[in-house]
Formats: structure tokens, sequence, C-alpha cells
């Protein structure tokens, strides 16, 4: 494990280097992918911008400092090639934290100090990002922006305080590393927990394609951007993926609820928990319990509709803050999305399906409170063509409600791109590691996200979590689906220092270039 001198030596090195520009010499993923061109002068002039924190600066560091540090909780994982075990005789070549699907479940409290190692067994670089939490940018693990890839067969001790309780999770932020095994939920409980309930069920939804009959999510990407996988090379069009694998590509799925295109991959499995449906992970509880269910989209391409047969959920969170309690049949839930949900067990065997929305096919657990034999793999519960919950129906907890303001600055964006010629960006600009959107520490940011593409897109900021429909009514959130010919407007406080990551949380279009950077200006 490395020693905090060693690691704060590293980071520096890391933005050293990143003054002379090499880190943004080739867009996005090629900074992880060839992390050998940091040794060597940059073969473009790009420089990374003046004038904006850095994320070892002291701005940053006095902000960790303002959140206090709690009792340190030590944790070691490792990113490893694993065989899977998903059920129904499906094993899996993949890449996994600690040979589990999902990882395990790392918790802790609000104020504790997390000290996470990260030990590297894959055979190319990666990274852990902390979804959600309002951690300092420095650990916020971005390569190329926020600090060097972790190099196949080294380590990394992310070490920060845990501000705020709720439904998280980790995952790499290098490449489509995401849609193998690499994810796990990230609990962190509320040392005044306002809630009664008896069980808690943590319920983590994915799309799956890796190892299945040769596919790769790096196959999956090619195919999709037609052989290149970066924009701004030269496009070869090769209408199959390149590894000859069967085609993953999806074309004319559309969800109403979507408002368009469903979604751009056709995977072979939707999982609950890591398991196929036709042999489902089961959650035993006593009838007439109260269960809080913590639920998180995984997923790379896929919006799940969620219900549990025979019972209403009353919605509590999303993004790990709390909202007004509003019962339900049915949630939609987009990539990197959280919904917390209270449940008043039944009495018998349940099934908590989760559409794979527009893509004819679901995941599912079950509930099983009393005897009788598991629900059949397709079956589809009432509640989920019932009532359903989005988050703009939801209201925020008086105690997280963001404080009526004025916006100081608006920042307003385009979501381009097309299926089509896979050139998703913001503005039409893929990403580049020196882009800035600026902003200031102490201002009300205002965003507006405007739509004109033919799809969805779950759109994710790092490091804050913003209000919905700008202002006091709209829950807090820092994952939020904005549809088709719509636009989204959210409010934040400008109080975390950094430059921050703000991108589509569909894998496949962050990796087209819609990403971005959001930078604290000095
Ligand atoms: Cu789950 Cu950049 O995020
Ligand atoms: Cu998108």
């Amino acid at each position: 494990m490395p020693a905090q001198h060693t690691r704060r030596a590293v980071l520096g090195a890391s933005i050293a280097l990143a003054g002379t520009g090499v880190l943004t010499a080739c867009a996005g993923r090629d900074v992880t992918a060839d992390h050998s061109a940091m040794n060597h002068p940059a073969p473009s002039g790009t420089t990374v911008p003046e004038g904006y924190v850095s994320p070892d600066g002291p701005e940053v560091a006095a902000a960790e400092q303002r959140r206090g540090a709690g009792p340190e909780r030590e944790v070691t994982l490792t990113a490893t090639p694993s065989r899977l075990d998903l059920g129904g005789g499906h094993t899996v070549s993949s890449w996994a934290y600690g040979d589990r699907l999902p990882g395990k479940e790392i918790r802790v409290t609000a104020g504790d100090t997390l000290a996470l190692t990260l030990a590297n067994h894959l055979p190319q670089p990666t990274s852990m990002h902390w979804h959600g939490l309002a951690l300092r940018n420095d650990m916020d693990g971005v390569p190329g922006l926020t600090q060097r890839a972790v190099e196949a067969g080294a380590d990394f001790t992310y070490r920060f305080t845990v501000p705020d309780p709720g439904t998280y999770w980790f995952h790499p932020h290098s490449g489509v590393q995401l849609d193998r095994g690499l994810y796990a939920p990230l609990i962190v409980d509320d040392p005044k927990e306002p809630l009664g309930y008896d069980k808690e069920w943590i319920v983590v939804l994915d799309d799956w394609v890796d190892g299945v009959d040769g596919s790769t999510p790096d196959a999956v990407l090619q195919e999709l951007t037609g052989g290149n996988g970066h924009s701004g090379h030269a496009m070869q069009s090769t209408a199959s993926p390149a590894s000859g694998g069967p085609s993953r590509m999806l074309t004319g799925a559309t969800s109403e609820l979507l408002g368009g295109d469903a979604g751009d991959v056709a995977y072979p499995y939707y999982l609950v928990n890591g398991r196929v449906p036709e042999d489902p992970s089961a959650f035993t509880a006593r009838p007439g319990d109260r269960i809080r269910l913590r639920i998180i989209n995984a997923g790379g391409d896929t919006a799940f509709r969620v219900a549990l047969g025979g019972h209403r959920m009353t919605v509590t969170h999303t993004d790990g803050f709390p909202v007004r309690h509003t019962t339900t049949d049915a949630l939609l839930i987009g990539m990197g999305e959280r919904y917390d949900v209270l449940v008043t067990a039944g009495d018998g065997v349940f099934p908590l399906t989760a559409l794979a929305e527009g893509k004819k096919a679901s995941a599912m657990a079950v509930l099983r409170t009393g005897s009788g034999a598991a629900p059949g793999a397709s079956v589809r519960p009432k509640e989920l063509d019932g009532e359903l919950v989005t988050a703009d129906r939801l209201s925020p907890d008086a105690s997280v409600a963001l404080a009526a303001r004025e916006p100081d600055r608006t920042v307003r964006m385009r979501l381009t791109g097309s299926m089509e010629a896979y050139d998703w960006a913001f503005d039409r600009k893929p990403y580049t590691a020196d882009q800035r959107h600026p902003v200031k520490a102490g201002e009300r940011v205002r965003m507006e996200f405007h739509n004109p593409t033919a799809m969805w897109h779950p759109i994710h900021l790092h490091g804050h979590t913003f209000a919905l429909s700008g202002g006091a009514a709209g829950a807090r959130k820092d994952t939020a689906i904005v549809l088709p010919r719509q636009t989204l407007t959210v409010d934040f406080d400008a109080d975390n220092p950094g430059l921050w990551m703000l991108h589509c949380h569909n894998l496949y279009h962050a990796e087209a270039g819609m990403m971005t950077v959001l930078g604290y200006r000095l």
C-alpha cells in the first residue's frame, strides 16, 4: 500500500505533466489507454487551460478540511479478471472487483474517512470513480483529469471524507470497463437515520454482454462507432464487430416512456445482482417486514422500469438524497441513477422485475416471505403498467431542498449526435480533457441541457448534487434523464472546487464523446 506522501508525490507528477499538455494529446479514453505517451513530449500543441483550480490545489485541500475527518475505514479491493457465474448455466470470463458480481458493497458512515486501496490486477490501466459523492476532487478517479490511471499491476489508495449519507456506487472511469463486471454499491449510513425499517435489500441492475459468444464492451464500442471507437479519427465502415462475434447493435428499439430510441446495444442478458432471471437471486424476509430497497442502475445502455409484484413502493430517496415520500407502482431508472424505496412485505413469493425499457427483455430477482415456487423468468407484474414515478414527479425533503436563489451564471448545452454517425457530444465537440466550462466557487449555477436528438440521455455531474427543474421545488439528483426534444434545467451551488466531469451515463455515448468538464476558476 503506498504511503500518503507517495500518493501525493504521484499526483503532483501527474499535474505537472498535465501542464505540458500530453494528457490531452489524444482525447478521452486514450489518456488512460496510452499512458506510455505520458512519458514523452506532446505530439500536439494542446495545453491545459490556465486559471482553473487544480485537483491537487490548495482550494481542494481547504474544501476537504471543512468536511472534517472522521474515523478511518480501511478497505482493500482487487480489480481482477474473473470467471463469473450468472446463473442458469451461464458462466463468463470478465473483470470484477474481488471475484464477485456485483462487487461486495462498501458500507461507511457519513463523516468517515474512507481509505480504499485499489489493487489493479487487470491487463490494462484502471481507475475508481465514486459516483454521486461530493468528495475532494483529486480522489474523483478520472484519469487524465484528476489523477493518472492506476497502471496494470499497480495500486492506488483513495482517501477522502465521505460527505453525505445515501445510496451510491463506484466504478472505473476508464474506457468501457464499467460494462464488464466492475461495479459495486457504496452505502453511506446516516448516523441519525430517520427511516425505520426491518431489512435492507440492495438491488443492482445491469445489462450484460461481456464474455458472451466472444463479445466484449470494447468490441461493442467498435461496432457502434464503425470501427474507430473514437471520433476525430479516420472512419472505416464495418457493419459487423471486428471480433467476429455476433452483432450487438440495436436498431429500431423505441420506448414511449423514453420518448424515442430506447438504446444502442442489444445485450444478451439483463441481470439483478449478477443473476439472469431464469436463476434469480432471492431475498428472504418475513411477511409484514418493512424493507428498504436500494436500487442502483449499473447498466451501460439500458433504462429499467422496476416494480415489485403485489406491492406498492414508497419512494424515500433518489441519488442518495431524501425526497418527500411518494407511493408508486413502478419506477423508471436511467443508468447511474439510484432510488431507495420502502415496501411492506406480503406473504408469499414475489418477482422484483426490471424491464429493460424498450428492449423486449427483463431482469428479475425474487422476494420470498413464504413458501411457493419462484415466478417464471418472463413474468410481467401488473404494477409495471401501473402508476409510474419519474424523477420530475418528486419533491425534495425539506432538509435537502436547495434554497431559493437567482442563478449567478447559466451554462447552456446542446446534446448532439446520432446513432448512425455515432458522434454523441455536447455542442458537437467530442470530449477532450482540456475542455472547461467555467464556474466560480460561491456561485449558484444553472445548467440547461437541450436535447434535439432522437434519444434520451442520462446526464451526470461529478462532485455535486443539483436540484431538478431549477430550484427549491426540484428533487436533488446527480444523474438525470433528458428526454428527446426536451430541455432539462438544473441548479446547483458551486461549493466543491476542482475539475468535474459532466457526461452522459450511457457508457457508449460518453466514450463516443458526450463528456465535458466543468472547471472552477481561480
Ligand atoms: Cu458513474 Cu462519470 O460516472
Ligand atoms: Cu447519451
